[in-house]
């Protein structure tokens, strides 16, 4: 098999990594007749097709988009992009960003260039797939903060350092994590970039969801204009994800570091998904318009899943939350990994808790995630889900 044959070659870095539990989940959730609550992926009957086919014509009848580009990104996109953090509070010149193909590689280059075997990586517990594989890929020793309804237990972090933890970096999603949902609170958000000055850490905080809230007020900018904060983007909760555009913003040093070995990497993230993203962004006030009709949509899809789980599931614990795309469920006396089979026999997939803990157990919990499913059918979801686990 080629596997046995060649395996020798590979590198210590490929034996090590490890596949994520979803991506091999997601296999048998694609099954016919299948209704998948796991994964990750927004509504595809959300994106902006005939915008973006619209925005693809234009930059391509003006031949733009098809020759090389800057590692750092199309110069104009980085200027919106400076603007808008701008706007939200955090100064930023284009200086201080590079774009990146999807906030997925900021991760993998933010690895790269600040993060040696050995070094501590502080992530929360539970935390993001994707984040822990970007960051394992270097070896670090992983310390878990506990996430509760109100995000990462920041004084708990205050302690550890106290006792002596000395990490390089700690990776938060702030606005409406993956999985937990959570929002870490305004007074959480200002300890910990106090925590990242007196320790001389960096936050990395990861923002995919950000824009869709369905209720209450947005959060402060997490250390809006500190150096210790270093904010990823993308567009692929808003726009697609297909296009493959995120931006990083950070430090000089650190962009410059992140851009070099972006060089080495890719040497620019597609400069035609970049002009259309362009193309769209700089219509003034479309993105926002466009914004707006996302967020009734899914939250309409948040309001299916948490009526059915009330209705259909009332032993299940979980928080409404306020935006993002997933739920973070505790079924008592469950084991999740070992009912999901059955479930996937039955009809439902979604994510065992265990697949993002990083020193927690929490098999009793699991990912619901109402983006895809249509809302319709999230009630016989969760049917198919209270049956399995009875
Ligand atoms: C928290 C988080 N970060 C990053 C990503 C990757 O996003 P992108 O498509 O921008 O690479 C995801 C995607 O699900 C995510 O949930």
């Amino acid at each position: 098999m080629a596997t046995s044959t060649s395996a020798p070659l590979l590198s210590r870095q490929a034996l090590n990594a490890e596949s994520s539990a979803i991506r091999d989940l997601l296999r048998h959730a694609g099954r016919p007749g299948v209704l998948s609550l796991a994964g990750g992926l927004p509504a595809a009957a959300r994106f902006p097709v005939a915008e973006i086919a619209d925005a693809a014509a234009a930059v391509l009848g003006r031949g733009e988009g098809l020759q090389y580009g800057l590692t750092e990104g199309d110069a104009q996109l980085r200027e919106w992009i400076a603007a808008r953090h701008t706007d939200q509070g955090s100064p930023t010149t284009p200086a201080d960003i590079v774009v990146t193909t999807g906030s997925q590689q900021a991760l993998d280059l933010l690895t790269r260039v600040l993060v040696d075997p050995g070094d501590t990586v502080v992530v929360g517990d539970p935390c993001y797939v994707g984040a822990r594989q970007a960051l394992a890929s270097a070896q670090p020793e992983f310390v878990g903060v506990r996430v509760d309804h109100h995000g990462l237990v920041v004084d708990e972090l205050g302690e550890q350092l106290s006792g002596g933890l000395r990490p390089k970096l700690v990776y938060v999603v702030a606005n409406f994590d993956n999985p937990t949902g959570a929002v870490l609170s305004a007074e959480r958000r200002h300890r910990l970039v106090e925590l990242a000055e007196q320790h001389g850490f960096l936050i990395v905080e990861d923002d995919p969801y950000g824009a869709l809230r369905y209720q209450g007020e947005a959060a402060p900018e997490m250390g809006p204009g500190s150096d210790r904060v270093v904010r990823l983007r993308t567009v692929s909760k808003t726009l697609a994800p297909g296009l493959r555009v995120g931006w990083m913003v950070g430090p000089p040093w650190l962009i410059e570091a992140v851009t070099i070995a972006k060089q080495a990497v890719d040497l620019h993230t597609s400069t035609v998904s970049q002009a259309v993203v362009r193309e769209l962004v700089t219509r003034p006030g479309w993105l926002d318009t466009h914004i707006e009709t996302l967020r009734p949509w899914y939250g309409n899809q948040r309001d299916a899943l948490v009526a059915a789980l009330r209705e259909t599931l009332p032993e299940a614990e979980f928080a409404e939350p306020q935006g993002g795309m997933f739920l973070w469920l505790r079924i008592p006396g469950s084991n999740a990994q070992e009912i999901l089979p059955v479930a996937l026999e039955r009809g439902v997939a979604f994510v065992p808790g265990a697949a993002f803990a990083v020193h927690r157990d929490l098999a009793d919990h699991v990912r619901l995630s109402f983006a895809t499913v249509d809302s319709a059918d999230l009630p016989e979801a969760v049917r198919r889900l209270a049956h399995v686990v009875r």
